[in-house]
């Protein structure tokens, strides 16, 4: 099979559904063309994605309760194969894979359920949610018409399909499932798999029909969906904000932005949206696809953490009230469109009883001002209008009444803590990396890493032996080695020790290395450590591209002008999954190594590393994170629990970034509004406060890289600032999440400019506004404020 190794993030989303026929006796969820029925009523749908295992159970009821509020009516999760079958046949569903309990969470709050069973999920996901045994399983070919795959592919979703029986979580057994999802986006890359891709697509519907769940099922991206799949719909959208790859910078998305997006999607027509994501969490452990950071707040809605993200949380919950109090008109009413010059447009959607209309400006940098059904109405640059009456204006995109919430990261000790963390320390053992004998696996010839390591860990160890005569001519005093690789990263050794590194970019998957080298006479020992930060997830293919050393590794000898190359890439390559430190667990409590840490010496700076201290959790509830700063590249663990991968040394590129506020106006892409540029691209990391325990909790590092753990310290994410914009006729609200208001920085009554933080008065200002509020605060706070400014 033909492949490259070039290697593109290009995004997951899905944007049309297609739906299977109906079942005969169970018929409480269906589609009509225009909207999805549920008990035979039309319904206008808001729903989000939130990815179970990329939070933990604690924190689904508040997540998915913030999530009503917010005004959706559906969650919408994947289901991921790989962490749920990490060895063939041997399945986990405890914990933050409790899927069960996660739906049934979904069910208590009243809300619906899309289970996107895939199994391949794309997601930014190790892998695209495939476990890598599938990889190795003789004869198997990923996502085609390959009876292997596709056994394996039945197996699975049928597991999971018996289990929501089993549970009676689909909707036709009174359960929160209304839509399931067979595969995903595989439009987008079927003509890669030629007509097997069809014949492959043609199983997926068939088999998925047979499963008889009583509820649609639906498939992504897929124009030609097969029989008995009817190609019905193109009324749902994936509204997608951005995730963040070692490198990169920080990705916002404007609240008048998104909300905008989605108002022009019920303007021309949507009834089912979804927000990919709602909440998007962290990649605990190894989950991150390949160079995915172990964040994936996304900017959402709801931050990773759990805490609103405002403005955007209330802007959206505004724009979702409005729209669901016009569901019956939106999803009844003709339509009829009217466009005006500029890209300006007024939709009316009417009914025997009502009629409510959208005026929408997709003119990206001029305000428009339009005579509509007798009345005048402005219209701001990108904007869309909602005039649940056809007559006043009820939201617009644009105008944001909902307060920015600016949070602030806090040292925050328990009592007695001190100042800084009391670090013990041990060396990854590397000695048997010097002597071939200890390779678990022997072949003649460079292996891939996922043949080799089956994903058992990012690390493989591979280690070859040269044998050198002094006059064999590649012999010379400057001999170098080269080593092609890919995805990610090579830590080269020789006879011991340490030559260098070298690892891909992001984007880029290959990597040369090339280092002059000390050989002598005899028996030389080349050992050569590769880590993985996750596989790549996407694009036809993406199941093959190499990871690991793929060669060639080569010896290059100068001999005056003669260049003499000895190729070592099908010599006898031993191979060692893994860490010492890995295998033996040091990161969990009950290590049997727990006793034997160093306190002497603290090492700075040293490669493969393992650092432990033990801490007291914050106090309070607020959110926990520690700041890695100082740190190289590594994982971390809470008491056994992987918080992920870190790499505070990767500072994101700094080149465009938005240095001031961001213009919400304009198609929105990846370069757009981004900031962080220059800085480490992920410094804090996540600490669910269920991870840590009363008293003592273990903190334990491994570093690949290098680094100075002095400076690391936990740390709560609280209100610090909180700023509003309030328009003519409009209430705002301002709360500190529980907390006091500690003082008034600025107030005016007028036209002030800036942003939250950097606010400056205006050419018209009452001059009262501070005072007046300064007075209010003082006098105790929640009370209204009923003055004249
Ligand atoms: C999955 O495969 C195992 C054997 O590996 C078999 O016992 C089980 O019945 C299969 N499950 C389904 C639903 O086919
Ligand atoms: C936006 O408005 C400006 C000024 O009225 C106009 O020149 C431009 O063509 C418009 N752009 C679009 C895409 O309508
Ligand atoms: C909607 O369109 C239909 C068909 O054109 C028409 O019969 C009906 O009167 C219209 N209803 C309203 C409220 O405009
Ligand atoms: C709306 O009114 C038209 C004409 O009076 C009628 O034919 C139609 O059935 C009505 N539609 C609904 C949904 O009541
Ligand atoms: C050794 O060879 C490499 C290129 O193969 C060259 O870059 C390097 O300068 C040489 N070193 C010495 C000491 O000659
Ligand atoms: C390996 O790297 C060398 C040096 O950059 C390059 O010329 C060669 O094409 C690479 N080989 C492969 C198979 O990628």
């Amino acid at each position: 099979m033909a492949f490259s190794n070039s290697f593109s993030f290009a995004f997951c989303f899905c944007f049309s559904v297609i739906l299977l026929s109906f079942y005969a006796n169970a018929t409480d969820v269906s589609h009509d063309g225009r909207a999805i029925t549920i008990d035979g009523k039309r319904r206008l749908l808001l729903s989000g994605s939130i990815h179970y295992p990329r939070s933990t159970p604690q924190m689904w009821p508040d997540l998915i309760k913030k999530s009503k509020e917010g005004g959706l009516d559906t969650i919408e999760t994947y289901v991921f194969w790989n962490v749920h079958e990490p060895v063939r046949r041997q399945y986990d569903f405890t914990g933050n894979l409790d899927l069960v309990r996660f739906l049934k969470t979904v069910q208590d709050e009243g809300l619906y359920a899309v289970l996107r069973i895939g199994p391949y999920v794309c997601a930014e996901w190790n892998y695209g949610g495939l476990p890598v045994w599938l990889h190795n399983l003789p004869g198997c070919e990923i996502r085609t018409a390959n009876d292997v795959y596709m056994n394996e592919m039945k197996n699975f979703t049928t597991l999971i399909v018996d289990m929501m029986k089993k549970e009676k979580l689909f909707a036709s057994q009174g359960g929160p499932i209304i839509i399931a999802q067979i595969e995903n986006e595989y439009g987008n890359v079927q003509s890669y798999y030629g007509d097997a891709g069809k014949a492959y697509m043609n199983w997926c519907a068939n088999f998925a029909e047979s499963l008889d769940i009583g509820v649609p099922w639906i498939m992504c991206q897929q124009s030609d969906a097969p029989q008995p799949m009817s190609q019905d719909v193109d009324r749902k959208l994936d509204l997608i904000l951005r995730f963040k790859s070692w490198g990169g910078k920080d990705p916002l998305r404007t609240a008048e932005d998104l909300a905008f997006s989605v108002a022009r999607f019920f303007q021309l027509g949507g009834t089912f949206q979804n927000y990919y994501m709602y909440h998007g969490g962290t990649n605990f452990d190894r989950t991150a696809a390949a160079y995915v950071t172990t964040t994936y707040d996304y900017d959402a809605p709801l931050d990773e953490y759990g805490n609103l993200n405002q403005p955007k949380w209330g802007h959206l919950k505004e724009l979702h009230q409005i729209l669901k109090s016009l569901e019956y008109t939106l999803t009844h009413g003709n339509v009829t469109t009217t466009n005006f010059d500029n890209s300006v447009s007024a939709t009316v959607y009417a009914t025997n009883e009502s009629s409510s209309c959208f005026l929408g400006n997709a003119n990206s940098t001029t305000d428009a001002t339009i005579t509509f059904q007798g009345n005048t109405y402005t219209i701001p640059a990108w904007s869309v209008s909602i005039l649940p009456d056809c007559k006043t204006e009820g939201y617009n995109t644009a105008k944001v009444n909902t307060q920015t919430t600016v949070k602030v990261k806090v040292g925050n000790k328990a009592e007695d803590e001190p100042e800084s963390l009391a670090w013990l320390w041990r060396p990854e053992t590397i000695d048997d990396t010097r002597i071939l004998a200890k390779g678990e696996i022997t072949a003649n010839q460079l292996l891939d890493q996922k043949v080799a390591g089956d994903d058992a860990s990012d690390y493989l160890w591979y280690m070859t032996s040269v044998h050198l005569k002094k006059d064999d001519p590649i012999w010379s005093k400057n001999m170098t080695l080269r080593v092609n690789g890919t995805g990610f990263i090579l830590h080269a050794y020789v006879n011991g020790e340490y030559v260098g590194s070298q690892w891909a970019q992001y984007n880029v998957y290959n990597y040369v290395f090339e280092k002059s080298v000390k050989l002598h006479p005899g028996k030389n020992i080349i050992s050569l450590l590769s880590a993985t930060v996750g596989f790549p997830n996407y694009g036809g293919g993406f199941e093959e591209i190499k990871t690991g050393i793929s060669g060639p590794v080569v010896l290059v000898g100068q001999n005056g002008d003669e260049t003499v190359i000895k190729d070592l890439s099908a010599h006898k390559w031993s191979y060692k999954v893994g860490l010492h430190g890995l295998k033996n667990k040091l990161f969990s409590t009950d290590s049997r190594y727990a006793t034997k840490w160093s306190t002497e010496n603290l090492p700075v700076n040293r490669m493969l590393t393992w650092y432990k201290a033990t801490f007291k959790a914050p106090l309070g509830t607020d959110p926990v994170v520690v700041d890695l700063q100082g740190l190289g590249k590594g994982h971390a663990w809470i008491n056994g629990h992987s918080i992920g991968r870190y790499w505070p040394s990767y500072l994101s590129y700094d080149t465009d970034c938005s240095l001031d506020a961001c213009d919400y106006r304009g198609t929105y892409d990846n370069n757009k509004c981004s900031f962080n540029c220059g800085n480490p691209t992920q410094r804090w990391y996540h600490v669910p406060r269920s991870f840590m325990e009363k008293g003592e909790n273990a903190f334990v590092l491994f570093e690949e890289f290098g680094g100075n753990p002095s400076l690391v310290n936990f740390q709560t994410i609280q209100v610090g600032t909180v700023c509003a914009h309030a328009y003519e006729k409009h209430t705002v609200e301002l709360a500190c999440e529980g907390r006091p208001i500690s003082a008034i920085k600025f107030a005016s009554f007028g036209n002030p400019q800036g942003i939250c933080g950097s606010f400056e008065k205006g050419s018209c200002d009452s001059g009262r506004a501070l005072s007046i509020l300064k007075k209010a605060r003082m006098r105790g706070q929640g009370e209204m404020l009923d003055q004249r400014f």
